[in-house]
């Protein structure tokens, strides 16, 4: 896709299209790839990747907070989960069989963890996303990579 400046599309006659020009030339990034179009989502994160930064920040703050604790204790901490079938994606063709496949083990991941919070469950639920980008999204994983706690 070209990048014409809005002006000159104005030019080519129509504010219709040098909107639609100029909104092409903005769009965000996908993380799941190097520069992508994300035609979808011309001016923010779609709701699945809003979800995803989310998720991350919070394995994040949990990891964190238990790793400042001297005794590393894990007992307390939830985390939330997401719908994630529900949440639109910024490229229809990222939920494809393998994100439906590993949506819900990552729920039960979440869920086993919520119920008995451990670094085993915690890592295991750090598995669950990393599972699921391996087919969809490879781009992030280094990134997920660094929310595996310390097993003890
Ligand atoms: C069922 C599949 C699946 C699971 C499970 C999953 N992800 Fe994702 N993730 C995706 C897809 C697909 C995208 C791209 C979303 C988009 O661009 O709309 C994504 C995007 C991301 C992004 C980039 C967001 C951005 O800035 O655009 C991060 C970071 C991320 N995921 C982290 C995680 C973490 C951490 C977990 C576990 C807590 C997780 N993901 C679980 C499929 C998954």
């Amino acid at each position: 896709m070209r990048c014409v400046k809005l002006s000159t599309a104005g030019a080519l006659g129509g504010l219709a299209l040098g909107l639609s020009l100029f909104s092409a030339c903005g769009q965000t990034e996908s993380s799941c790839t190097a520069p992508k179009l994300a035609p979808n989502q011309p001016n923010g994160s779609s709701a699945l990747a809003s979800a995803m930064v989310a998720m991350d920040s919070q394995l994040q703050i949990v990891l964190e907070a238990v790793m400042a604790d001297p005794n590393h204790a894990w007992a307390g901490f939830t985390l939330e989960s997401h719908d994630l079938l529900a949440l639109e994606p910024t490229d229809a063709s990222m939920v494809n069989g393998h994100f439906t496949t590993h949506a819900p083990l990552y729920l039960q991941a979440i869920a086993q963890f919520n119920k008995a919070p451990s670094a085993g469950h915690f890592n295991a639920v750090v598995s669950a996303c990393a599972d699921c980008h391996h087919g969809t999204c490879p781009g992030p994983l280094t990134r997920i990579e660094k929310r595996r706690p310390q097993l003890d």
